[in-house]
This record gives structure tokens, sequence and C-alpha cells, in this order.
């Protein structure tokens, strides 16, 4: 069967548009076309899904739309009232691996961002830039059904890497934002949705400012041995059994 999107010439080296995904968090201020997001999110669903669900549904929002929820969510971030997560997103305990490389990063991040995090002043200005998207021109909102269980969340992980590797391949860039979604009751109520929605994070993308340093924070990886293991011999039946860190 024809593929019904036109693929092109292959003009690039796919690796390397996922090796060049990093995320982006200040913008220029100029309007993504609209056809270039409706040609990246079409291209995005070709994800795989269990028996072929496609349970992911995304909002996006440009102009006064991305201008009015931002304005809510700061709204919100200064009321007094108490808002939450609809789900966490990582383990509890993490683990020490885990844990030691999320301090490594948020310690060369916020040192990268200039906040110190003891500050709760230049805390509360880290969590507006979130609320604000970073200034982005484009806000997307991707949500599933309350009831998503983690095979869901897979799916729908699968979707947002294909929308942000489409962007990169399209020129344009993005963060991914879980810290957004605190305020999931809002983005529901300015959205339309049910509380039968569950909010998964939000997304800004725009053209990327190349002259703002933060853009060029690029978070070390592990190394493949730390996350590969290769087997090419069947187990033998008195060898103990390897355990993970
Ligand atoms: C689901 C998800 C939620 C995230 N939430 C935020 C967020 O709220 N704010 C933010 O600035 N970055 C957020 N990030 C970006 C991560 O910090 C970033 O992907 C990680 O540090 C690796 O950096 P890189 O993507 O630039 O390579 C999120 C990433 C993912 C996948």
């Amino acid at each position: 069967m024809k593929a019904d999107h036109d693929t092109g010439p292959a003009t690039f080296d796919f690796l390397s548009v996922i090796t060049s995904r990093h995320c982006k968090r200040a913008f220029l201020d100029r309007p993504v076309s609209r056809e270039v997001l409706e040609r990246v999110l079409t291209a995005a669903a070709h994800a795989p899904s269990p028996r072929n669900t496609q349970f992911w549904q995304v909002a996006v929002l440009t102009g006064e739309a991305r201008a009015a929820l931002s304005q809510r969510l700061c709204a919100a971030s200064e009321s007094p009232e108490q808002y939450e997560q609809d789900y966490s997103n990582q383990p509890s305990p993490m683990g020490a691996t885990y844990e030691q490389r999320a301090f490594d990063w948020g310690a060369a991040f916020y040192g990268a961002m200039g906040i110190n995090r003891a500050d709760s002043a230049s805390r509360r200005d880290f969590e507006r830039r979130n609320l604000n998207f970073y200034g982005a021109p484009v806000a997307m909102i991707f949500h599933l059904p309350r009831n998503a269980v983690a095979g869901t969340f897979l799916e729908m992980g699968l979707f947002l890497q294909n929308v942000m590797l489409g962007l990169v391949a399209s020129g344009l860039g993005s963060c991914p934002q879980y810290s957004v979604t605190r305020y999931a009751d809002v983005i529901r109520d300015f959205l339309g949705l049910g509380a039968d929605r569950l909010v998964v994070c939000t997304l800004s993308v725009g053209h990327v400012d190349e002259s703002a340093s933060i853009n060029r924070f690029y978070p070390r990886r592990a190394t493949l041995s730390e996350y590969t293991q290769w087997h090419d011999q069947a187990p033998s039946a008195t060898a103990p059994s390897a355990g993970t860190a």
C-alpha cells in the first residue's frame, strides 16, 4: 500500500536527526506555519500502538489561545489553591544510579539557566518560564483517557517522540514539559476537556533562538554499555542469574 504522505528524497541522515534533538528553551518571535505542524503531526501518527489503538490526542494552541492559556496557568500558580499532576513521572524510590543522574542534570541545568535553586524567587521565575512555554509561539497539550495504563503511556511516548523528531527535521525545536501539567485542571477547563481526560505533558514548539546559550545545553547520556546487555549464548542451567544494580 502507498504511504499517505510524500516522504521525498532521503536528504538527511536520520540518526543525526535523533541525536540532534535536544530540548530548546528559547524561541524566536516568529510564527510556525500550520501546514508544517499538520505535516509533522500526520507523520507522527505513524507511530505503532497495540492493536493500532492510537490513543493519543493533542491540542495545538497558537496566537491568542496560547497566550490566554499561559495567562491562566500563571494566575493559577500565584493563587493559594493547591494543584497536582494527574500522574507521577518517576518511580519511588528511583534508585541510586538514577537519583545521581537526576542530581547531576539539575546541578548543570540550573547552573546553565542561572537559577539558584535555594532562591525561591528564581525558582518561581523558572516555573513561569515553563508556564509561558518558554516564549514559544506554539503550545501542544498531549492527553489520554483517564484510565490509561503503562502501555497507553508507551504509545503516547512513541507518538510524542515522532512529533519532536519531525519538528527537528522541519527546522524547528521543542521542549516537552511535565511541570506544566501540575495545572491539569486549568488545562482541562481551558480546553473544555472532561475529567475523563488525563494530561500527559505539554510541548513548547517554535523556531529556535540559536543565540540563546540555554539552547546549547546538551546533557550527557549514559554510555552504550551502561544500558545495553548483549546475549548470544543460551543461559546455562548452572550460571548465576544476572541482576541489575
Ligand atoms: C516527559 C518529559 C517531561 C519533561 N518535563 C520538562 C519540564 O517540565 N520542563 C523542562 O524544562 N524540561 C522538561 N523535560 C526535558 C528533560 O529535562 C530533558 O529531556 C532531559 O534533561 C534531557 O535533555 P535533552 O532532551 O535536552 O537531551 C521533560 C522531558 C520529558 C521527556
